[in-house]
């Protein structure tokens, strides 16, 4: 695991003001859990609440456009969501690849926007459940990454974080073994390597998302080259995602 793992929380599409009170929840536990750094994905409506009322925790937005702003109906630049109190945004989530069509070169415009605005960037990757089957999700993911990546990313050590999310675990109870985890991020460090350099490649934390909970989230955070999780319906009530905030920092003790 990192030396400061990351465990950022997705809120997806729920979530009004009456849920400031778990994000208040969320701050005050990670206040007691500084060695751990927790982040808030909330939807845009809550990005500034949130940023009013927390003292620990960073928050960050879930998408944004490429564009830097004009006529473009309904999007949110990411000058916009770092005016609200953003400090980074996720990019590439697969249910924007899919409910959006968003491709690899549309991920990459946006992960450039975003750090020309300022913004971290966890940029997402992730195959199906059939490319898992036919035995090609590495090839996939590092295919699917090196194409949504930026070329070149100024301090990407700090900036940049991958987040492997396999589709078929999102939000469906299940996970990948241990092992199977450990080998993908193993092969996504080895890609970070090439892109970014020994240096940075080697820093840059590679998140797991996809059915994070209290029970497993220990097994999962210690496996190779895991810095961190991405978790999504675990991370609406604070009493769970503090649970695997505490996860996290149980294997920093060990
Ligand atoms: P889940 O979602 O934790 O609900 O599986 C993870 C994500 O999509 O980021």
């Amino acid at each position: 695991m990192a030396e400061r793992p990351y465990i950022v929380g997705n809120w997806k599409m729920n979530g009004t003001r009456a849920m400031l009170s778990e994000a208040r929840a969320i701050d005050r536990g990670a206040q007691r859990l500084m060695k751990v750094e927790v982040a808030l994905a909330p939807p845009f409506t809550l990005i500034h609440p949130v940023h009013r009322e927390a003292e620990q925790i960073a928050v960050g937005a879930q998408d944004c456009s490429a564009a830097p702003d004009g006529a473009h109906t309904g999007d949110i630049s990411a000058t916009m969501a770092a005016d609200a109190g953003a400090k980074f945004v996720i990019l590439g989530h697969s249910e924007r690849r899919q409910d959006h069509g968003e491709s690899d070169a549309t991920v990459r415009a946006k992960a450039e926007a975003a750090f020309a605005a300022g913004l971290k960037v966890i940029l997402c990757c992730g195959e199906t459940e059939e490319t898992r089957d036919a035995g090609k999700a590495e090839a996939f993911v590092t295919r699917q990454l090196e194409a949504s990546l930026p070329e070149t990313v100024d301090g990407a050590a700090e900036r940049l974080s991958v987040a492997y999310e396999p589709i078929w675990a999102i939000g469906t109870g299940r996970t990948p073994t241990v092992e199977d985890v450990a080998a993908m991020h193993n092969a996504i460090r080895a890609l970070l390597v090439k892109l970014y350099g020994e240096e940075a490649g080697n820093e840059i934390r590679i998140l797991y998302g996809g059915s994070v909970k209290p029970e497993n989230a220990g097994e999962l955070l210690a496996a190779d080259n895991v810095g961190g999780a991405l978790v999504g319906g675990a991370s609406l009530t604070a009493e769970s995602f503090l649970g695997i905030v505490n996860a996290a920092a149980e294997l920093l003790e060990r």
